[in-house]
């Protein structure tokens, strides 16, 4: 659960968006889980794939943002089923559910590959397979059912494969600032359209 500490009152959305990219950079730069990049660049080499795959602003923003939730709390491997719901209710407070829901969405959505896609568990990494026994292992056929009547579904599975190949060593990505436009577009489409609750 995001903490006090976490919470940002009524920024505008420049100083939002200051305040977020400053806690990717910060809070960031420790190592992926057991991967070879940081949690900063994994999150921003996501956001690289999102953009050229001509995602919407949204969906760059969440794809940024994916794994914010390990930055806001004591977030334990022996917890990771919890990153993605702290991570959604953190941005849930100004961002709409185009940005919130496919980082809820992205742990069950790895869960449901592997239940509905041959090859895709070969492709994860071997950081990637033992966290799927915490995260509750591959879907049975109903929960994969379900999961595809979910609203921000196919976003969510798109985001998924993204992450997924976000872990290249020696690669230059953008610096964050790159996606400051971004996450403003994904804020001015919540501020036309959603009220935070
Ligand atoms: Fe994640
Ligand atoms: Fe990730």
């Amino acid at each position: 659960m995001p903490t006090l500490n976490d919470t940002i009152e009524k920024p505008d959305h420049e100083q939002l968006i200051d305040r977020i990219l400053e806690r990717l950079h910060r809070d960031g730069q420790a190592m992926y889980g057991g991967e070879v990049i940081s949690q900063t660049e994994h999150m921003m080499q996501t956001a690289m794939l999102a953009e050229r795959s001509r995602a919407p602003a949204p969906l760059v923003a969440a794809a940024l943002m994916h794994d914010i939730g390990h930055l806001l709390a004591a977030v334990s491997e022996a917890e990771d089923r919890r990153h993605q719901s702290a991570g959604s209710q953190w941005l849930a407070q100004w961002f709409s559910p185009a940005v919130s829901e496919p980082v809820r969405l992205h742990v069950d959505a790895k869960r449901y590959l592997c239940a509905t896609d041959k090859c895709y568990f070969t492709t994860l990494s071997p950081t990637s397979v033992r966290s799927l026994a915490l995260q509750g292992g591959p879907m049975g056929l109903d929960e994969a059912r379900a999961f595809e009547a979910q609203p921000f579904f196919n976003e969510a599975v798109a985001l998924r494969r993204w992450d997924d190949a976000a872990k290249v060593t020696d690669i230059q990505t953008s610096p964050l600032d790159y996606f400051r436009p971004h996450l403003a577009a994904a804020l001015a489409a919540t501020a036309g359209g959603f009220v935070a609750g």
